[in-house]
């Protein structure tokens, strides 16, 4: 039998290069040899967004994006989180076995509070229902960035507490990070994040977008000098898109340490690389940004899948409590 991942972003703005990199990537690679659950997490999103209108669209668009970079609904549950009500049952059940402590303890409330974001419940409890996202359908990878890590390691204490006390429920996850993902640099040089507005949306007019790589930081070196491609930016993000192994990035890396070559041409480069990595993931977008109905029929597939599997382990959960 194949083994499972599930994973989820949150439609809290435009998907990035660091979403691609970090998941997206990862979700594409695994489908046919794994069964895939990708969700939207539109709960979530309610920690950070209270424009209706916003929401909505940012939900739409990212099953558009995920189909554009490649996920196939063939292969791969696409749902939204809401469709899927089971969860936030789940998440009550596991919040009831949660000490308090394991919520003080998690770094995101922390983070994005610090950044402004209002400190709701939702927010301080955001990791258990991102546990009962994970546990509602026994996967056994979840595939993130590495951000997520302290979510994951929270998902398998709530499991274990829960197993300990009740009999084995839950199946204990484990994240699963791509090799040479790290974390994508933004314009600025620091994580790419929606929160940070550093972002670069590989789905942006050609224009706009080299418009848009002319602004990534980089240093002072005189065009004429060696520079050093590990430190920069623009290359950073170039041997994330491309591979490290790739020919491409490899010459790149011999221009940077020649000298003679100026930032500008890296981020020319860069912008190609974009276009021609993107060209087909553009492309299908146009034609789904153009089909709604088959945007709808995808999710409406996608939740009936969901449904029978997560309703099967909240049925598993709920005969443990005694419910
Ligand atoms: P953001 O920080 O832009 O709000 P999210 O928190 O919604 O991004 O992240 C969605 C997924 O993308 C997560 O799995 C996260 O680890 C991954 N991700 C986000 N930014 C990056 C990055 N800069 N590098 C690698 N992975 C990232
Ligand atoms: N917290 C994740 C993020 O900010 C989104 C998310 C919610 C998620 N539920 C999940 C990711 C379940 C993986 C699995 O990106």
């Amino acid at each position: 039998m194949k083994k499972r991942i599930l994973s989820g972003i949150q439609p809290s703005g435009q998907l990035h290069l660091g979403n691609y990199a970090g998941a997206i990537r990862q979700f594409v690679e695994m489908q046919g040899e794994y069964e895939v659950y990708v969700f939207v997490a539109s709960y979530h999103a309610l920690t950070s967004t209270r424009d209706p209108e916003v929401l909505g669209n940012n939900i739409r668009q990212i099953v558009i994006d995920y189909i554009a970079f490649g996920l196939d609904p063939k292969q791969a549950n696409i749902y939204l989180q809401h469709d899927v009500p089971q969860v936030t049952e789940l998440s009550w059940i596991l919040s009831c076995v949660c000490p308090k402590h394991m919520m003080d303890k998690a770094t995101s409330y922390k983070d994005k509070t610090a950044k402004g974001l209002a400190a709701s419940i939702g927010l301080y409890t955001y990791p258990i229902l991102q546990a009962a996202d994970i546990l509602s359908v026994d996967p056994d990878f979840v595939p993130v960035g590495e951000d997520q890590i302290q979510h994951i390691e929270i998902t398998r204490d709530l499991a274990q507490k829960f197993n300990h006390h009740y009999g084995e429920v839950f199946k204990l996850p484990a994240h699963r990070i791509r090799a040479d993902a790290g974390v994508l640099p933004g314009l600025d040089g620091e994580k790419m994040s929606k929160s940070y507005g550093n972002t670069i949306d590989p789905f942006m007019p050609e224009k706009k977008l080299r418009k848009l790589l002319n602004k990534i930081v980089t240093d002072s070196t005189p065009m004429e000098d060696p520079k050093e491609p590990e430190t920069c930016t623009v290359y950073k993000i170039f041997k994330a898109i491309a591979g490290s192994d790739d020919q491409r990035t490899v010459d790149l890396a011999n221009q940077y340490r020649a000298g003679g070559m100026g930032y500008g041409h890296a981020k020319k480069a860069l912008a190609d690389l974009i276009l021609d990595h993107f060209g087909d993931a553009r492309k299908r977008r146009e034609e789904l940004m153009a089909d709604p109905g088959y945007v709808e029929k995808v999710l409406a597939d996608g939740a009936a899948a969901a449904r029978e599997k997560v309703g099967e382990v909240t049925e598993r959960a709920r005969k443990a409590v005694g419910l």
